[in-house]
């Protein structure tokens, strides 16, 4: 069973304690929250007053994605403005471990995310260090881009070392995810599904998170 995070970077701004209890409506259990420093990505997003504004909206799982050159400096800001989870990029710290602790020690689960032109292989040895694996399919930075095809194989690759090592680590995939892909995201191994615009665009919120949360993954997926 997969599962539907919205990423409110597709929300509407100007009414968005209307858009979170729209998510809730919509059954949504874990919010992605997206970082942007306009120095790791071209474009600056939205910082810890707004994860705490929205934290004080609902009770759901708050990720956040720290798309930082130096997210350590704001591991603790993140965790005070109530997040659930914090995610950095392996492309920031090719020694990801110290921070896993750090971000562990405030109470908080962590994840690594890597962007689409570095190898998913990369992330596997570290792997048992972290609760969330985040593959990005897309080139950070924006939402509504269209998504990448070669994060399949990605997908699967994580998926049979998690499974074949027995790791807890759930796998997210995080760009340009939507109601026509969703399937096939799902199968390839993901656990969480990010859809930015098109949970924010669809007619029914509700049936496209049932939706999501009907496929599964496939065993022709995990092996091919
Ligand atoms: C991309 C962000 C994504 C993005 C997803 O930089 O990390 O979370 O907002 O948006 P869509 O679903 O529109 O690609
Ligand atoms: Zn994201």
């Amino acid at each position: 069973m997969a599962e539907l995070a919205p990423s409110v970077l597709g929300a509407d701004f100007s009414r968005i304690a209307d858009e979170i209890a729209s998510a809730d409506d919509a059954g949504i259990k874990i919010l992605h929250l997206d970082i942007m420093d306009g120095h790791f990505v071209p474009n600056i997003s939205f910082g810890p007053a707004m994860v705490k504004t929205i934290n004080g909206l609902t009770d759901s799982f708050l990720d956040v994605h720290l798309m930082l050159s130096e997210p350590e400096k704001y591991f603790e800001d993140f965790a005070k403005a109530g997040a659930d989870a914090i995610t950095f990029h392996l492309e920031v710290h090719p020694q990801p471990s110290e921070y896993a602790g750090q971000i562990k020690k405030l109470g908080v689960k962590a994840g690594i995310s890597i962007n689409p032109d570095n190898p998913v292989e990369k992330t596997l040895p570290i792997l048992e260090l972290f609760d969330f694996l985040l593959i990005m399919s897309v080139y950070p930075g924006f939402g509504g881009q269209k998504f990448i095809p070669g994060s399949l194989d990605k997908i699967r690759t994580a998926r049979r070392f998690i499974d074949d090592n027995g790791l807890g680590t759930k796998i997210m995939v995080d760009g340009g995810v939507d109601a026509g892909n969703a399937e096939e995201v799902a199968a390839a191994g993901a656990d969480i599904l990010v859809m930015g615009t098109a949970f924010f665009g669809a007619e029914d919120r509700g049936a496209l998170a049932r939706q999501v949360a009907g496929y599964t993954q496939s065993l022709e997926g995990r092996n091919s």
